[in-house]
């Protein structure tokens, strides 16, 4: 959720860290800071707010040392204050330490080191990481040996990176279940929670596993896995990352961006998979489990949030159009219950980032059963990507916007190809949806083309304080990730359902202050939902009705319709699901939110 950036090098250290910062902070944004270290000492600047707060300082104050790291913070342990920001330091400000993830046992470890004199000067769990390093020291006879007694008594995860005053020519760094990412130079070396913070400098990189110790300096790479207790030559790979694609161009934000690479994101997620002529589906990360897969009879979704909810998707198509159970859990329950696994199970981890802290530990919850682990990631070479046995890039390119958009697009578009991949053929379904895949980015671009309508209609919204989003088949998870999309960038109280449930409970919060926007797309489950519609008029409640191109009849009995293009049963929730990012989006503009970075939340969320 943090960001962490670092250098060792000849050049002034402070620039790349600054602009290594700006390409993290959408990951958390509450306060920055950074280090800087050379032979006449160290120096640290740390702000409250956004890295633009502390720029001008480090440009003007900062010296032009060659080592420094940088942090961009979303609070877990205290408040968001000067004090807890980090760089976090022992007591004489000679070690200066970044940490991303938790420490569970910091209060038992700060209560060691306070018995044994240690004062502490924030609430953080981080700054044990410091104190315990300076309280090794003075026993062990070099820092590297302090640092890994330091992690060997740390319970959580962790990207933990240090420096020292006492090495100004030297990066420590250690990583459990929190990504770190190594960019290789020439007489320089660069460090990163997140590849886009240092790949403008380099392509070459190394990624850090699970209990690795990084010992840096401009040109030298050492590791040691302190579980294996093993030095290994780092594995030097090439950043498949296009950095372009992640810049703003002519967008006032990354999530109108974003959302307007719709027909882009469908389009990679089919391009090559998809295959008309030969009226097949092909995808090259499943095939070297093709043999496991036809043993396959229940699938295990795993993932959080709209990822989730993609998965939601997933599960009606893959059981429609394979024919295979399938179960969808959100991955921090998944990861606390106990349930029957057997070795026909595959689980399929589901996620934007690949760094999900729940959907790792879901994986590696199964690790031991031998059951096959699959993925759906977007970022390439994330941490699900490498753990997972087999799987399927979205290709949908970097999302920086908080609120994921058209991830979900690719996510559903590769759950669909799965199904059908699974499927072989078999189905009457198969041949009219690839030829429906490849028509679809079109059809997302017809609904980006009436943008100006959605927006007229979600400013007319913009001033309720309540919404509730109804759908039925996939629409009723596409209904729960359009309520999630409100909920984050605009704050409001928003509820996705089920259609049907309806009377079960949710209609008798309806009244003229809360409306429902109801998807009511063709179907053969239209007519209920009508009905559903009627009902919640008859309660007074305005409705806002999302229809397929040409239904008229619906206008009589909603008070405002957004139509998409007609699309078949399958691919609806992918072109229903633009609308309500459009919708959460105008509603969050009106009221003045920042949309790419909403209040609270983060990208990419690193801890359970
Ligand atoms: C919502 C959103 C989050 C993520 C969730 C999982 O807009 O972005 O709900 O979907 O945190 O993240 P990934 O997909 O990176 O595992």
């Amino acid at each position: 959720m943090c960001g962490i950036v670092g250098y060792i090098g000849p050049k002034p250290s402070k620039n790349i860290i600054l602009r290594g910062l700006e390409a993290l902070e959408y990951r958390g944004y509450d306060s920055a800071g950074i280090a800087l270290v050379d032979s006449k000492g160290g120096q640290v600047f740390k702000q409250v707010g956004r890295v633009n707060g502390l720029t001008q300082e480090v440009e003007e104050e900062a010296s032009n040392a060659g080592l420094a790291i940088g942090h961009t913070r979303w609070a877990t342990h205290g408040g968001v204050t000067v004090a807890n920001a980090h760089p976090q330091m022992n007591s004489d400000h000679s070690i200066f330490v970044v940490h991303n993830g938790i420490i569970e046992n910091f209060d038992e470890l700060r209560q060691r080191l306070e018995e044994a004199g240690y004062t502490f000067e924030s609430e953080t769990d981080t700054e044990v990481v410091p104190q315990l390093i300076d309280y090794y020291l003075k026993q062990l006879p070099s820092f590297v040996a302090a640092f890994e007694a330091t992690l060997r008594d740390v319970r959580g995860a962790y990207s933990i990176v240090a420096i020292s005053t006492a090495e100004p020519e030297t990066l420590y760094a250690a990583r459990l279940s929190s990504p770190l990412v190594i960019g290789v130079g020439e007489h320089e070396n660069f460090l990163a929670s997140d590849p886009s913070a240092i790949m403008d400098h380099t392509k070459k990189v190394i990624y850090l596993e699970d209990y690795d110790v990084a010992v840096i300096t401009k040109d030298k790479v050492d590791i040691h896995n302190l579980k294996e207790d093993t030095h290994t030559s780092p594995k030097i790979e090439l950043l498949d990352y296009e950095n372009e694609k992640a810049l703003l161009g002519d967008y006032p934000n990354f999530m109108l961006k974003e959302i307007f690479e719709a027909p882009a994101a469908i389009r990679s997620a089919t391009l090559g998979r998809a295959v008309v002529e030969q009226n097949m589906v092909k995808l090259g990360g499943l095939e070297g489990v093709l043999g496991q897969l036809k043993y396959i009879d229940r699938i295990v979704i795993v993932a959080m949030g709209t990822s989730y909810y993609a998965g939601l998707v997933g599960e009606y198509l893959i059981e429609e159009l394979a024919d295979i159970p399938v179960e969808v859990q959100l991955a921090s329950e998944f990861n606390y219950r106990k349930e029957p696994f057997s070795r026909s199970t595959a689980l399929l981890a589901i996620s934007q980032s690949g760094e999900t802290a729940d959907t790792i530990a879901a994986l590696k919850k199964v690790e031991d059963y031998g059951v096959l682990r699959l993925g759906i990631v977007n970022a390439v070479g994330s941490t699900i990507a490498r753990m997972t046995d087999a799987g399927v890039y979205c290709h949908a390119g970097p999302e920086k916007a908080v609120a994921s958009t058209k991830a979900f697009l690719a996510q559903v578009t590769v759950l669909l190809l799965i199904a059908l991949h699974l499927n072989d053929g078999r189905s009457k379904r198969f041949r009219p949806l690839i030829e429906e895949l490849n028509e679809l980015p079109a059809k997302a671009q017809a609904i980006l083309d009436h943008t100006d309508e959605i927006k007229a209609i979600a400013e007319k919204y913009a001033d309720y304080r309540d919404f509730l989003f109804i759908g039925r088949h996939t629409g009723f998870p596409a209904a729960l990730e359009g309520a999630l999309k409100v909920k984050e960038i605009s704050y409001l109280h928003a509820e996705g359902y089920a259609a049907g449930e309806m009377k079960h409970g949710p209609l008798a919060m309806i009244d003229e202050n809360f409306p429902t926007f109801a998807i009511a797309t063709d179907s053969p489950l239209l007519e209920k939902t009508y009905s559903n519609i009627q009902e919640i008029k008859a309660r007074k409640g305005p409705v806002l009705a999302l229809a397929t191109r040409g239904n008229k009849a619906i206008t009589k009995f909603c008070s405002d319709v957004i139509y998409i293009p007609e699309t078949e049963p399958e691919t609806q929730s992918i072109l229903q699901v633009i609308v309500m990012q459009l919708f959460a989006y105008y509603i969050a503009i009106k009221r003045d939110n920042d949309v790419d970075r909403p209040r609270n939340l983060a990208k990419s969320v690193t801890v359970e």
